[in-house]
């Protein structure tokens, strides 16, 4: 594999079991991307994008086909193999958010640097400016129940980019966020996109999100429809 590959899919399937049957959420996809891509997977509600995400996370498995993420294959490798390589080097925004309820912001921030052993001096400054580049310093002591969900979602975000993965796999990061805010979050992933070369795979329906993106995958029905490469994207690859 090339080194510069972060993500290789050959001839993917997913099916879920449903009641006896099975439902065929991907079919035969193949998909390269390489690194410091700034990518989007498109589609209607249902088309798999969610699913798609999952496994290249490694949160999910393939039922045939092979997948690797990041030098590693996904196939073969055990829970815990998984486990560190999503620890160290993968973001995750969810679409459902995924913070720890009983965690304040500063505790669901901090989260990826305890797991990763950064030391507790050194942890404090960086939860603070990833806190601070989402807008939310003032909520560092707040609970995820005392907050809105768009100010979920940007603690989300900045637990994901806390620990400057490589990779990181953004489900609908700006569903709950207005114009003005998903446009500043841009910014802050396009930023960490040019500086440390982060990959970035989106999944979205937003238009805000589309005008940022170099590359566009669309799904339908589980298959790759469409595969464009934008040349007037809002983001600089002038670097
Ligand atoms: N655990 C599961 N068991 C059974 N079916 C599932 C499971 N997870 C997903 N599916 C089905 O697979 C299909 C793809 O789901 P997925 O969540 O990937 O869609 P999506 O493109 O992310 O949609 P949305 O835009 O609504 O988030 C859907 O039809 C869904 O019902
Ligand atoms: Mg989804």
């Amino acid at each position: 594999m090339e080194n510069s590959l972060v993500v290789t899919i050959k001839n993917l399937v997913k099916q879920f079991p449903v009641g006896g049957d099975y439902f065929t959420a991907l079919k035969d996809i193949n998909l390269n991307i390489t690194k410091g891509e700034f990518t989007g997977l498109i589609g209607p509600s249902g088309s798999g994008k969610t699913t798609l995400l999952n496994i290249i996370g490694g949160l999910d498995s393939p039922t045939k086909g092979k997948v690797s993420a990041l030098g590693n294959s996904l196939n073969d490798t055990s829970h815990n193999v998984r486990a560190r390589l999503r620890r160290k080097h993968m973001g995750f925004i969810f679409q459902s958010y995924n913070l720890l309820p009983v965690y304040t912001v500063f505790e669901n921030v901090e989260l990826p640097l305890i797991l990763n052993n950064v030391e507790m001096k050194k942890r404090k400054a960086i939860v603070k400016e990833a806190v601070a580049s989402v807008g939310l310093s003032n909520k560092l002591d707040s609970r995820p129940n005392m907050l809105s969900g768009g100010e979920c979602q940007r603690t989300a975000i900045a637990r994901a980019i806390v620990h400057q993965p490589g990779l990181v796999l953004a489900d609908e990061p700006t569903a709950n966020l207005d114009a003005e805010n998903s446009h500043h979050i841009m910014k802050i992933l396009t930023d960490l996109n040019q500086k440390l070369d982060t990959s970035f795979i989106f999944a979205t329906h937003d238009e805000k999100i589309m005008d940022y993106l170099r590359r566009i995958i669309h799904l339908d029905d589980g298959q790759i429809t469409e595969d464009e490469f934008i040349k007037n994207s809002k983001v600089d690859t002038s670097k």
